[in-house]
């Protein structure tokens, strides 16, 4: 089969050059072949400088103080809200909340919206794919509240059932919350289409787009979903910080979450008022530098090209599966390469997955082995655990071939 090769969508090399660590070695002579960049993604220089000067250059806390370095630092934080606004098309950049991560994002809106609007037998649908995140903070909720939890079915090829979920909207949920590519399967859920279903049945919308927004366009006036949100990490961007996208009218309406500096008003011994989105939900003083981190990799990765990666990734996804398919006792989970990210996830017949990363990493190849934050979904999928080899934008053919020649060797000395 002839593939268009990742280099003739995008300068692999160049964008390899970008992020220092790809050029360490894992150890002497073994240099590092990145592939778990689904856990989280490695920064390019740009990004890492970026948040270098921040530090050298530019340190103040920020919205409180007059002087030069506190404009400044403000003047950057609030920068990087409006290209994070830009980027997902939201229309104002009074719509984008920091938080820590997406796992705090569902936790604000578990905890403001969630416990102020919904009340015993309510139901919130949720699907059986879904990564931790969205589903403790539910399982919380519901325990408190006495909520009903039900489930989209995930079919044997990876693709939600709709038909199931049109069932389940006969229950009149009052959320349903859903991720927009799997962690595990890559598939790429038809977002418009469960979004518009839950609307039209008078359902509020979450879409997890910690694995979509860094891998094409997420568009929110498109998609039109009530709530979205992702990390800056798994982007490009630093850890500990992350977003909160929501409607204006709905963040308005929710109570605040964390209560303390910044988000106030104005405040007597006994009482406070608090402050108008998006500061009502950023208590405290916020991951200033990760922030101007995170507006450097929109930047980078908007420079890039957004559908340039998602093609480039395509190709990988394509190829990776062509090859894993081709080796004896190889199992692929999820759907058609055409219907997923750039995630492939696979158990090789005889060999724990554990055993499998621990051989790949002796050749300098990092991949995820276990459950991937996301248990209920290799309970359905009947395994204990699973390898996942996950690519992005500076991951090219030869990474995909060395990680099948170090399959290869792991059979080797199992003996299979
Ligand atoms: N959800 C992250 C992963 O899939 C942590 O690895």
């Amino acid at each position: 089969m002839e593939f268009v090769k990742p280099e003739d969508i995008l300068d692999i090399e160049g964008i390899q050059a970008d992020f220092p660590i790809l050029s360490r070695e894992v150890r002497p002579g073994v240099g590092l072949v990145y592939l778990d960049s689904t856990a989280t993604t490695q920064k390019p220089i740009q990004v890492i400088s970026k948040m270098d000067d921040y530090y050298r250059m530019a340190n103040a806390n920020i919205h409180r103080g007059i002087h030069t370095l506190a404009e400044e630092a403000t003047a950057l934080f609030e920068e990087a809200r409006g290209k994070v606004a830009r980027f997902i098309n939201a229309p104002s950049e009074k719509q984008v909340i920091f938080t820590r991560n997406t796992t705090e994002s569902i936790n604000l809106v578990a905890q403001t919206w969630g416990r102020a609007m919904l009340k015993s037998g309510d139901v919130i649908v949720l699907t059986e794919m879904e990564h931790h995140s969205n589903l403790i903070p539910w399982q919380m909720l519901a325990a408190e509240k006495n909520l009903q939890l039900e489930f989209i079915p995930v079919d044997a090829d990876g693709y939600l059932d709709l038909d199931e979920y049109e069932h389940l909207l006969n229950l009149g949920p009052k959320l349903v919350s859903f991720t927009h590519m799997s962690n595990v399967l890559g598939t790429i859920n038809p977002a418009k289409v469960i979004t518009q279903m839950a609307q039209s049945s008078g359902a509020i919308v979450l879409i997890d787009g910690a694995q979509s927004v860094p891998h094409f366009p997420v568009d929110v006036q498109a998609l039109n979903p009530d709530f979205l949100v992702f990390s800056a990490h798994k982007m490009c961007g630093p850890t500990g910080v992350g977003v909160l996208y929501g409607k204006k009218t709905l963040l308005d309406e929710m109570p605040p979450f964390l209560g303390g500096g910044d988000m106030i008003k104005s405040v007597e011994l006994r009482s406070f008022s608090f402050n108008a989105v998006p500061h009502k939900f950023e208590a405290g003083t916020p991951a200033i530098a990760e922030a101007i981190g995170f507006g450097a990799a929109i930047d980078y990765l908007q420079y890039i090209g957004l559908d340039r990666i998602a093609a480039q990734e395509q190709v990988l996804v394509e190829y990776a599966i062509e090859r894993m398919s081709e080796v004896p006792g190889v199992t692929v989970y999820g759907p058609a390469a055409k219907d997923r990210g750039g995630v492939t996830s696979f158990n090789v017949q005889g060999i724990h997955a554990h055993d499998v990363a621990q051989i790949l990493d002796g050749d300098g190849i990092a991949i995820r082995a276990g459950h991937h934050c996301a248990m209920p979904l290799h309970e359905k999928l009947n395994i204990p655990a699973s390898a996942r080899a996950s690519y992005y934008l500076y991951n090219s053919i030869s990474d995909i071939d060395k990680l099948i020649n170090s399959i290869y060797r792991a059979k080797k000395i199992f003996k299979i």
